[in-house]
């Protein structure tokens, strides 16, 4: 994945994508019931890797979980404090976190898997895996299809998973899928997916 892309991609149109899909207002309320299920409530610390705006991030911290936003556009990250008074968030990559090894107990990847070409999933999952404490949580959320394809997203290229191929990639990163939640898609929507997936 070339970092330098995404950022000037989502930095481009950051003031945009926070009017369109910036407050947990605009997330869908099966989406947040789903990430509630497997993150809120959870003592110690959890990451919202590719956090955007941080809205998901704030969610989190409302219902009492340490969480920290981490994104690699400026933008939002300047967005996510001012939006968010007291909230953590910092500017960093979530291909290659700062973290301890088993040091979190939740991380959300909420469609900020989608732009990683297919041969560098592994690799990514694989730094969640180190991080993630025994009994821990990763939820995320991703676009599916009946094969591994790339799509024009509006912001940058993005990629649709069959699902059950992206659990084997879970699987083969050291984790077990828990649940997983399937959305047609509608209209301009497409179809989505948000799974949670524990430590194996
Ligand atoms: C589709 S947006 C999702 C944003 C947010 N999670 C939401 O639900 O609205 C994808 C996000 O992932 C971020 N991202 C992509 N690659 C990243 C990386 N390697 N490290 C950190 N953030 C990344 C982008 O900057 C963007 O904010």
């Amino acid at each position: 994945m070339n970092l330098e892309q995404v950022r000037q991609a989502y930095g481009s149109v950051a003031q945009r994508y926070i009017e369109l899909f910036g407050t947990s207002a605009q997330v869908h309320a099966d989406d947040l019931a789903f990430i509630g299920r497997h993150l809120s409530g959870r003592a110690g610390p959890v990451l919202d890797l590719g956090c955007g705006p941080g809205h998901l991030t704030d969610h989190l911290r409302a219902s009492g979980v340490e969480a920290t936003g981490i994104d690699i556009v400026p933008e939002f990250i300047a967005h996510a404090w001012a939006a968010h008074p007291g909230g953590r968030y910092r500017l960093g990559s979530m291909a290659e976190l700062d973290d301890a090894d088993h040091s979190v107990t939740g991380i959300l990847a909420w469609g900020s898997l989608i732009h990683l070409p297919p041969p560098d999933l592994d690799a990514v999952l694989v730094e969640f895996r180190r991080v993630v404490a025994p009994g821990g949580r990763l939820v995320t959320a991703l676009f599916v299809g009946e094969e591994v394809v790339a799509f024009d997203h509006k912001v940058l290229t993005a990629y649709r998973w069959p699902l059950d191929e992206f659990s084997r990639r879970l699987v083969r990163a050291g984790f077990t899928e828990v649940e997983r939640l399937q959305r047609p898609g509608e209209g301009d929507r497409r179809p989505h997916a948000a799974v949670a997936a524990a430590p194996a």
